[in-house]
């Protein structure tokens, strides 16, 4: 007794010492990182950008716009960023895209940029949504308008409005995939083990989506139906600075040595693809199989998750549709700068510390092998030779 007693301390002190939580990760991304990117994205079918035609070139309006986004490393943002500058370049302006490779002051660096240069008006998605106050304060000087693009800006009123997803709205829809795909509400009380992989602390989005996740989940915490057997359950415990897929696969490996040697993991509650591809290897690295292999969840559906979610590997997604979002985030620009109106449906929940901003909330989709085909391939986000190829 005394030694399992002994053996399970140790686990946990191994685990808590090896875990890279978002402190950790803080100093790390600190380190000088890769070079920032100054080149636009690759072109959209390198990228694999959602299957769509080219638009007709526009002559120009005279005015540009500044397209501010996070990395490349993620598909998603390649199609945001491939798809903003087509929707822009359409209605005649001048587009400067640029992504700052997840380092916070190379996209600073960018903006000043963009603001010396003169454009008319910033598409911002955020690194880090807190440290960009002063140059949106410098664009407010010069006149430049703000738009927010899939993550909110924060502590500013430079920021005219907020095009995103219902954040709390994918967290609900990963926790009813889970809720579902777990059967849960036929295994209650059975201590189905679960592990979570949430996003980066300095991105609003991150906590909207905890909170919408754990609205359905945390009832099956409390009845015993879910075991959360590392315990690490809230926000602070399992979020992953800069959505690192790395330390996502480093957390799930800690976690599978230290606390599943004797029982399987069954569920992994991942916040994005990139930690549904990270934990994937980490279990691969421990021996799960086919025969064993965990339920995982994602958000994005970036073109490797929907293969892995035809293939099996991936239990589901969600899916946020970049051209929609693009569409929407144009709206706000043209209101901006041709006194068009947008449309708005969200005047409440997205106070950046500073204002409420107006915000056009689109709908997220949960994907799973029964609807990738009909949802994704008929939606004309990817074509069925993308996912088969
Ligand atoms: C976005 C997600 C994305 C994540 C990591 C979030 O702000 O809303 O769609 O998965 O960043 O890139």
């Amino acid at each position: 007794m005394k030694k399992k007693i002994l053996s399970a301390l140790l686990s946990v002190a191994m685990v808590a010492s090896l875990l890279v939580g978002c402190g950790a990760a803080k100093e790390e991304a600190a380190a000088p990182a890769a070079p920032a990117a100054t080149e636009e994205a690759a072109p959209a079918e390198e990228a694999a950008a959602p299957a769509e035609e080219a638009a007709p070139a526009a002559e120009s309006n005279g005015k540009s716009v500044g397209v501010a986004m996070p990395t490349q490393s993620s598909e998603r943002w390649i199609n945001d960023g491939a798809n903003m500058k087509k929707e822009l370049e359409a209605l005649g302006y001048t587009v400067d895209l640029q992504y700052a490779e997840d380092d916070v002051q190379a996209q600073v660096s960018q903006i000043e940029n963009m603001i010396a240069s003169g454009v008319s008006c910033l598409v911002i998605a955020a690194i880090d949504s807190s440290a960009l106050v002063n140059v949106e304060a410098q664009a407010a000087q010069a006149g430049i308008p703000i738009i927010a693009y899939d993550r909110l800006l924060m502590d500013t009123d430079a920021v005219s409005y907020y095009a995103t997803f219902d954040n709390k709205g994918v967290g609900t829809a990963i926790g009813e995939s889970i809720k579902a795909g777990a059967d849960l509400d036929n295994h209650k009380g059975e201590g189905l083990t679960v592990e979570f992989l949430m996003g980066s602390p300095d991105d609003n989005n991150a906590l909207f989506l905890y909170n919408g996740l754990m609205e359905v989940l945390q009832p099956y915490l409390d009845d015993g139906t879910l075991v959360c057997k590392s315990g690490r359950t809230s926000f602070e415990d399992t979020c992953i600075l800069r959505w690192s897929q790395e330390t996502a696969q480093q957390n799930m490996e800690n976690y599978l040595t230290g606390f599943y040697a004797d029982q399987k993991l069954d569920i992994v509650a991942s916040a994005f693809d990139g930690f549904a591809y990270g934990a994937k290897a980490a279990l691969e690295g421990a021996g799960y199989t086919a025969e064993d292999w965990p339920l995982i969840t994602g958000q994005d559906c970036e073109l490797m998750a929907v293969k892995n979610i035809a293939a099996g590997s991936q239990y589901s997604s969600i899916y946020k549709d970049t051209r929609l979002l693009a569409a929407k985030c144009v709206t706000m620009v043209q209101a901006v700068l041709e006194g068009a109106e947008p449309e708005i449906n969200d005047t409440t929940q997205y106070n950046n510390g500073k204002i409420v901003v107006p915000s056009y909330l689109c709908t997220p989709q949960n994907v799973t092998k029964e609807n990738y085909e009909e949802v994704i391939i008929g939606g004309g986000y990817y074509t069925a030779d993308q996912i088969n190829g």
